[in-house]
């Protein structure tokens, strides 16, 4: 596979060598939007009248106190607030829950803490409250530079909008990112050559550049079954993805993982922890964890319904629903379908004590010879741009 090997020339390692410890983050879900996007299925809620935050916080509280009591001392590397819509919380919310992270698990003094939030002009208001409560990086959901591309995503800003919120952002943060959605409907892949250069000339240090996805039970999955929503496929799809790869290259922002792109030092800190396979605690409705505890690696999860989510709180002190623990070869998996999405790729010898053994030899050679996956110095391994594609089954065969 030539076109495999030329392709992989693209993908960049990252500055500097991955640590040997992935270290441990917290990542905190705030479920409410002003308005629920016709192509999002992310666990988000849109209410007549807005929450009670206090009560969310002491909820927010009390779960951090319990995971605390479950794995015990730990240092904050990085601290994400996903939503929904967490710019729509309250700067005193941020900090108290803040707070309570660094009560329990101290915030390294070099903590990377990022607050997803919308680029409306209401949202960019709160900005220097979220630096002032420890927030000291910024993502936006700016998803398109284009009108007409913003209506059909069912969003509440403009273009202009949101490059306002940017500006806002970059005053008061000194890492801010955006997200992108691309491959979007009629979307010509030299349309969005133009609106990625104009978005690299914002000259934010990362990008997220995510691929519309038609997500089951979401209106555009609905729309496009009744065929009135027809998306980029095939050569256009690969055209849009090529034009990424190589616009973002150019301007010195490569991608690090299959949608993030960023200058070589700036990628965020927390995906890469997720990627890296580290530890994470997941506080608040619908989220996600990765403990290390005393029995070993569990993966927890909690209630979904931020209504739901509280009430079990105030009963019982946390959220969870689910809490397995993980076999050595779901830990192997995981950590390859993870570290596989990185450019840097994964490490053999952690793959190897996670499984308890090593990949399977023929295999292992076989998708060498097929250009899927790449050695890389130090005992690395990753896939390449044509093996990104089927991940998936990259992983069942390694896993085998
Ligand atoms: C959970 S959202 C939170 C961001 C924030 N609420 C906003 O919309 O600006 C995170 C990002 O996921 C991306 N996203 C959500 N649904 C998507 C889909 N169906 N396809 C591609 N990207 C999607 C969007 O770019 C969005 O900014
Ligand atoms: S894309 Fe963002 S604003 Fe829209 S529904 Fe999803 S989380 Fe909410």
């Amino acid at each position: 596979m030539t076109d495999g090997a030329h392709r992989t020339a693209g993908r960049t390692a990252l500055a500097a060598p991955p640590p040997a410890d992935p270290g441990f983050g917290v990542y905190v879900h705030w479920p409410f939007c002003k308005a629920k996007c016709p192509y999002c299925d992310f666990n988000s809620h849109v209410r007549h009248s807005p929450p009670d935050q206090a009560r969310f916080v002491a909820a927010f509280r009390a779960e951090i106190a319990h995971t605390r009591e479950r794995i015990g001392q730990r240092r904050t590397q990085s601290v994400f607030f996903g939503g929904g819509t967490p710019s729509l919380m309250e700067p005193g919310t941020v900090g108290a829950i803040l707070d309570a992270i660094d009560a329990a698990w101290p915030l390294d003094a070099r903590a990377e803490v990022t607050l997803e939030a919308n680029p409306t002009s209401v949202e960019a208001g709160r900005f220097r409250g979220y630096r002032a409560a420890g927030v000291n990086r910024v993502s936006l959901g700016v998803q398109a530079l284009d009108d007409a591309a913003l209506k059909a995503l069912g969003r509440m800003h403009t273009a202009e909008e949101a490059l306002g919120a940017v500006a806002v952002a970059r005053a008061a943060f000194e890492r801010v990112s955006f997200d992108l959605i691309y491959a979007r409907p009629d979307q010509k892949p030299e349309d969005w050559a133009r609106e990625l250069s104009r978005a690299i000339g914002e000259g934010c240090e990362h990008l997220s550049l995510y691929q519309l996805t038609i997500e089951e039970g979401t209106p555009f999955a609905a729309l496009h079954r009744a065929g009135r929503l027809i998306v980029p496929e095939g050569e256009v799809a690969r055209a849009l993805w090529d034009v990424t790869q190589e616009t973002t290259a150019a301007a010195g922002l490569p991608a690090y993982e299959i949608s993030n792109h960023a200058r070589p030092g700036a990628e965020s800190r927390h995906n890469l922890l997720y990627w890296r396979y580290g530890e994470y605690a997941g506080i608040g409705p619908g989220a996600h964890g990765r403990l290390d505890t005393p029995e070993g690696r569990v993966a927890t999860s909690t209630e979904r319904g931020p209504e739901e989510w509280v009430a079990r709180v105030e009963a019982a002190g946390h959220g969870v629903i689910a809490d397995e623990a993980l076999t050595r070869a779901e830990q192997a998996d995981e950590y390859l379908l993870m570290g596989l999405r990185l450019s840097e790729g994964i490490d053999r010898a952690r793959f190897a004590r996670l499984a308890g053994r090593d990949f399977d030899a023929a295999r292992l050679a076989a998708l060498l010879a097929e250009g899927m996956v790449e050695a890389l110095p130090g005992e690395r391994l990753r896939a390449t741009e044509a093996g990104l594609p089927v991940l998936d089954a990259i992983v069942a065969d390694l896993a085998a």
